[in-house]
Order: C-alpha cells, then structure tokens, then sequence
C-alpha cells in the first residue's frame, strides 16, 4: 500500500520505518526541512535501538522517502498516518492540539480521491469527531475522507519491536471500509496473531490514554508503597517482588525509585484530567492528580536524601551523577526526573559532574550549567557523593572497588533501586536507595533515619 506518516518525531519515524520494512511505499512528512534532509539520507534523528538500521535499509530500497509536503502526501496515498506531538499547554495542563490540528486543515484540501486519516498521537476523547467535521469542511466537494484513530503504545527503548510486534492493535473507525483498510495495513502483524480491537474511535482514544494513566498509576502505587517502606524500615523491593508472584498484579512498572517522567506518561495523565473535567467527570479520575504528586514527590525525596548523604549541605560539595536521560535505551531528557534532580543539586550550591550513555548532548542543550563527562568513573572521580538516576544497564556492571579509589568519599544513593547494593557495601561504600534500608534487611535490624519530611523546594 502506499501511505503516508505526517509528523517524524519519536512516534513518526518509528511508525513509518516500520511500515515500509512491512512492505508499504512510504512518504514521511515532517515541517522541519532540516530533520527530513536528515531522514532522506537514511539518519535517524535520535537514538532509538535498531531504528537506524532499519531506516538506512528502506531508504536504500527506495520504499521509504521524505517530504516537507503536505500536496505531495495527499498526492502520494489514500492513507495518512497522523503521528504530529500533542505537548501540555503552557498555562493549563490540557493536551495542545494545534499541531493535529495545522495536519488535517493542511492536507484536506489536497486530497483527491477517497483518503482515510488515521491519527496516532495521543489525543483527548472527542478529537476524531472534532477533526471529521473540520475535514467535511475543508477537502473538496465530492471527495470521501474519513477520519480514524489508531493510538500507539510504543516505549521509548523498545520503539522498533514495540510497533512491529504490538500487544494489540486498536482501531477507532466509523466505517467497514476504514476497518478493511487498517486490516490491510496491518495484515503481516494480524497473520502473526497480534490482537486486532475494533471499536468507536472515542473508545480508541480512550484506551490510549486509560493505558498510560494506569501505567503512571502502577509506578506511583510502588512509589507511595517506597516511602510508607522508608518510615517502617521495610524494603519496597522485596515488597514489589512478592506482590508481582500475583499474576492478577504482576512484577512489570512495579520498579520504584525516581519516578516517571519523559514526554508521555506526565502530559497525557494531565491532559486525561483536564479532558475529563470537561465532559463533567473530573472526579472519576481525580485520583491521578495524587498520581502526579506521588510522582513529583520523588524528586524531591531524591535531592533530600542526597542532601542529608553530603552532610546537610550541597554548598561545595562535587556530586557525581550517573543519568540524564528518563530512562534508559533512549536520549530523550523530557521531563527527565535524572535531570530534574542534577539541576535542583546544582541550584543548591554543589558542582555537578554528569554522565549518561547518550543522552549528553541533549541534557547538556537544555542544562548547560552543568558539567558534562564522557565515562561513568569520570563523573564519579573526586566525589563527595554519587547519584543513580537513570538505571542504564552499563552503570550495573560499574566495578565499585575502581570507582571508591577515585571517589573523595565512597557514598552513592541508588535511586533506581537496580544496583547490586551488597557488592558496593563490600567495596567500601555507603548505600542509600529509596524504600530500602539502609544496610540491607537482615532480622531484627533497625531501619535507617528517616528522611527529612519537610520535601525540598528547589526543584523545577
Ligand atoms: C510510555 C508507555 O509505556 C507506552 O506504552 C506509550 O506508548 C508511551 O508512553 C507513549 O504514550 O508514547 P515511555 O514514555 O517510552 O512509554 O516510557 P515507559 O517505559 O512507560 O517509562 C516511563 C517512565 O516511567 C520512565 O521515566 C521510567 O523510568 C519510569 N518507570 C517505569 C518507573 O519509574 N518504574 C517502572 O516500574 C516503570
């Protein structure tokens, strides 16, 4: 089929990679001439495991090719793959829809034969039927459009696998006919067995966004269960272990520590609340705005430990930071807590030296007035204190006896909870983590000092 992707972003250029490895002609569309001149020559525009390879293969074949317009896309195919970002609002928490909306109003006059829109961002319920009617307005006399909503659940990490072999597939459509064409679209994935939900597109805008608020719900549930851990010298990780032996609740976004961040889960649990609030069941999800603050809380539990581990005071003190990016097996430092906590440590007074596997360059265009470094041990020589906040697996394999000879004193806090505390403690550290105590459980141990309660406030 030939098909096109508007919006080269994360979701965009992922989604059309794929779909031209699945043997699709694809037309990626993006505003941004520089990032397409990029994709054109094969070059990923950010670091996403196996995404590169798969582009250079397909832009070699010729299946997959690049535009900066939108006359050309509706010229190119009858389907069209919205995948433009949906950010937070600048003064509400509501999601900013201008760039869905710019898509469809620039693309509807230009189609001339029957064209299906299928959007993939994330979107508040209503939007398909918002955008049908501005479409109805603006394609030619004559000309059937149809809008549909296909939401994707891709990770940032796991993008390329993630869209290739999707849990499920949701399609949102008011037609038989858009119904068969996603089918088709879909078909390798729908032969290999992936579940196939075809329902109303408000219910496919729903899920979307009922996924995500439940994943942040998971994460702050273990988060909250870290902190009642730390007043009670229990342990979150063994805790989480023995709840996730329980198939109905499972082991997986049950890691606490830092928190979430990234440029998903935050904005699409304060767009679900605001869109709820319009449509008068604001109370029905009220409960994610604890899940917001759980969250937040994290942060600043983090810099308050931190803070207590370098002697009540960051004036002077040169803190080693391993992470910036929100999570690992990505360079996206969106709403990163890693970062969020480096800049708050570094406002306080501290020098902060940084390392992260690939997420240098962006931290450091958002965050210049930190100090940047290219290896883990040098972030780590000559610090008062170490910091894990991005559980990157190279920072697991670290040696902690070469590191504490360099460090000024061996200390590190742990706020992903993934390192092998027993093996730093025996290479001389000091270990803290979040919802753990400190030293590890043993029978009748007494639990570590409990935290400052009075949360920092120093936080972006
Ligand atoms: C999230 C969802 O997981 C995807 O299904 C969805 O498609 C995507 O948002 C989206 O809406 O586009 P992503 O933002 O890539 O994906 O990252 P996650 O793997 O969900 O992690 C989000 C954050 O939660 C990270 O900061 C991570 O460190 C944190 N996290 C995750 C925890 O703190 N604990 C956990 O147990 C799991």
């Amino acid at each position: 089929m030939r098909l096109t992707v508007i919006g080269t972003g994360y979701l965009g250029a992922v989604h059309a990679a794929c779909m031209a490895d699945s043997g699709h002609e694809v037309l990626g569309v993006d505003v941004d001439a520089r990032k397409i001149a990029r994709l054109a020559q094969g070059r990923a525009p950010f670091f996403e495991p196996g995404l590169q390879e798969m582009l250079t293969r397909n832009v070699e074949s010729g299946r997959l090719r690049f535009t900066t317009s939108l006359r050309e896309a509706a010229e190119f195919g009858q389907v069209h793959f919205v995948c433009v970002g949906t950010p937070q609002k600048e003064n509400s928490q509501a999601a900013d829809l201008r760039f869905v909306d710019a898509v469809v109003e620039g693309l509807a006059p230009y189609l001339r034969g029957p064209s299906l829109i299928v959007g993939k961002s994330t979107v508040p319920a209503g939007t398909t039927a918002r955008l049908t009617v501005r479409v109805d307005a603006l394609a030619p006399e004559g000309v059937d459009v149809e809008v549909a909503w296909n939401p994707e659940f891709l990770r940032e990490g796991h993008a390329v696998e993630d869209t290739l072999r999707p849990d499920r597939i949701v399609a949102g459509v008011s037609s038989s006919r858009a119904d068969a064409v996603l089918r088709d679209v879909y078909a390798p994935m729908l032969r290999a067995g992936v579940p196939y939900i075809s329902t109303t597109p408000a219910t496919a805008e729903l899920v979307k966004v009922a996924a995500n608020s439940f994943l942040a719900t998971k994460i702050s549930f273990i988060n909250a269960m870290a902190e009642v851990c730390d007043a009670a010298g229990a342990d979150v990780v063994t805790l989480a272990e023995a709840l996730g032996h329980d198939t109905r609740i499972g082991r997986r976004f049950l890691a606490a520590g830092l928190g979430f961040g990234g440029g998903c889960l935050p904005k699409d649990i304060r767009a679900f609340m605001a869109r709820a609030g319009e449509l008068g069941v604001g109370d029905s999800v009220a409960f994610l705005h604890q899940v917001d603050q759980i969250n937040g809380r994290q942060r600043h539990r983090t810099v308050d430990i931190a803070r207590d581990m370098a002697g009540g005071d960051f004036t002077g003190r040169r803190i080693g930071v391993l992470g910036a990016t929100f999570k690992p097996d990505s360079d996206d430092v969106r709403d990163s807590p890693a970062l969020a906590v480096a800049a708050a440590i570094h406002r306080q007074g501290a020098t902060v030296r940084l390392y992260d596997p690939q997420g240098i360059e962006n931290a450091r265009s958002v965050m210049p007035q930190l100090e940047y470094v290219h290896d883990a041990t040098k972030a780590c020589e000559g610090a008062d204190l170490v910091l894990h906040l991005t559980e990157w697996p190279e920072f697991r394999r670290l040696d902690p006896a070469v590191l504490a000879a360099s460090a000024a004193v061996p200390k590190i806090l742990d706020a992903r909870n993934t390192l092998d505390a027993a093996l730093w403690r025996s290479a001389g550290w000091t270990v803290r983590a979040l919802g753990r105590p400190t030293p590890p459980a043993l029978p009748n141990q007494q639990a570590a000092a409990p935290v400052a309660s009075a949360y920092s406030s120093d936080l972006g």
